[in-house]
């Protein structure tokens, strides 16, 4: 059986810890407690230890604790460390390695993979001294369970509650079943292809089409596969973000330069096609500013641009073992993305909901189901860096079934 080391923080949403407790159980795991001094005061040991089946550890400076169970032997009985929920003190404290309790104590001298379930007051959250804390722990790579938006204890709303008991288990579910990549090199040897971001049609020199994608998922994709050790070939529309580290970036404009700048990047062993291309492009682009004149508004004459998805999932000695596209979609979602599947001839089709509501376009967290031939999956709501690591997960296992492709 893998086991949770589950440290449990001093915030209100600590009452939720026995109900984690249980729904970590459900995945067939086991649980140990282990109590900072604060949390004792919102949670009761002796409710963990009857959930949990275990005794609860609670301090440092508790010599029997010590000389039963000492804080290098809580890490090395777990599989798995998860912080939860994960106070703006604790990710403090974790973010600068401070050793001052068993909690800390632990985590600093574990190798275990870590995760955490931040909960606060929105405006802790939001603090720069509370998110350059966060980009530490991730750069140190413990996985983030990113807080929802929410009414808060105190009063307020805004992102900082805790996910759902349900939502936290299945992630370090899906984590400790080898589902979610840690090894780097996994991808190594591979030549990876990624689109991002939107295109721009021009209509003349200073006017043109485009669209609200930001590229964040595009550019988290690449990002995430570059980590896994793959060469990975970024090919971005008009975004305002900077190169992920280890990627080889391509600038395009258009939809046609996106094309072009894809084929001369084959052969490629997987296509991962986030790009919200432009459907269609002006006929011809005007040579000079389009004046306003008397006869009013100028009729706009429209062709349809190349589907590059598509294009690359035609049969053929360049086709990608594995093409994945992306459907963005406001309505339908399931339906649609499934005859985009069929349409456009590719492998999977990772579907997204993106109306306005969502928060989706332009934001950190998404809510995407995976199609393929072979069935759906709906994976949970996470950040768009989460998805791009569970997706490059899956791009490994794919790639490791299918027949080398040479790619030199
Ligand atoms: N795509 C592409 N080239 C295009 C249009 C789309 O490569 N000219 C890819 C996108 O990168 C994405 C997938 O196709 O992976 C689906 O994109 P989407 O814009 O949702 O599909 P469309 O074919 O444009 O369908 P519609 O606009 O009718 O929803």
């Amino acid at each position: 059986m893998q086991r949770v080391l589950l440290i449990i923080g001093g915030g209100i949403a600590a009452y939720k810890a026995p109900e984690l407790v249980r729904r970590l159980r459900d995945h067939g795991l086991g649980v140990r407690c282990l109590l900072t001094s604060a949390a004792a005061q919102f949670v009761a040991p002796l409710s963990l230890a009857s959930v949990s089946g275990d005794r609860v550890y609670e301090n440092l400076f508790d010599l029997t604790d010590e000389a039963e169970m000492g804080h290098i032997q809580l890490s090395r009985d777990a599989d798995l460390i998860l912080v939860a929920p994960a106070t703006a003190d604790i990710m403090a404290r974790m973010a600068h390695g401070t050793a001052n309790d068993l909690a800390s104590t632990t985590l600093l001298a574990t190798d275990k993979p870590v995760m955490i379930a931040p909960a606060m007051n929105v405006r802790m959250w939001t603090h720069g001294a509370t998110q350059r804390n966060l980009a530490q722990l991730v750069a140190d790579g413990i996985g983030v369970l990113e807080p929802d938006d929410g009414d808060m204890a105190c009063g307020e709303f805004g992102p900082g509650r805790m996910q759902e008991p349900d939502a936290i288990a299945a992630r370090v579910a899906a984590e400790l079943s080898g589902e979610v990549l840690r090894d780097a090199g996994t991808l190594q040897g591979r030549k990876i292809l990624v689109t991002a971001g939107p295109t721009h049609e021009p209509i003349d020199p200073v006017r043109y089409i485009a669209n609200r994608s930001s590229g964040k998922q595009g550019y988290a994709v690449a990002a995430a596969l570059a980590a896994a050790g793959a060469e990975t070939h970024l090919v971005s529309g008009p975004t305002q973000l900077d190169d992920p580290k280890g990627v080889n970036v391509t600038r395009v404009e258009t939809a046609m330069e996106m094309l072009a700048a894809c084929e001369n990047h084959l052969p490629v062993d997987a296509a991962i096609m986030t790009a919200a291309v432009a459907d269609w492009r002006p006929v011809d682009m005007a040579a000079q500013k389009m004046k306003k004149s008397h006869a009013g508004a100028p009729g706009l004459q429209l062709v349809e641009n190349p589907d590059i998805l598509a294009s690359l999932s035609e049969a053929g000695p360049r086709r990608p073992a594995l093409v994945v596209g992306f459907a963005a979609e406001t309505e339908n979602l399931e339906t649609y993305a499934r005859d985009k599947l069929t349409r456009k001839g590719c492998d999977w089709i990772v579907a997204n909901n993106v109306a306005p509501e969502t928060g989706v376009l332009g934001g950190d967290m998404n809510t995407v189901h995976l199609l393929s031939g072979d069935g759906e999956e709906t994976w949970e709501k996470m950040s768009k860096t989460d998805i791009a690591t569970r997706l490059t997960a899956r791009i490994g296992a794919a790639l490791q079934t299918e027949k080398q492709v040479s790619t030199k």
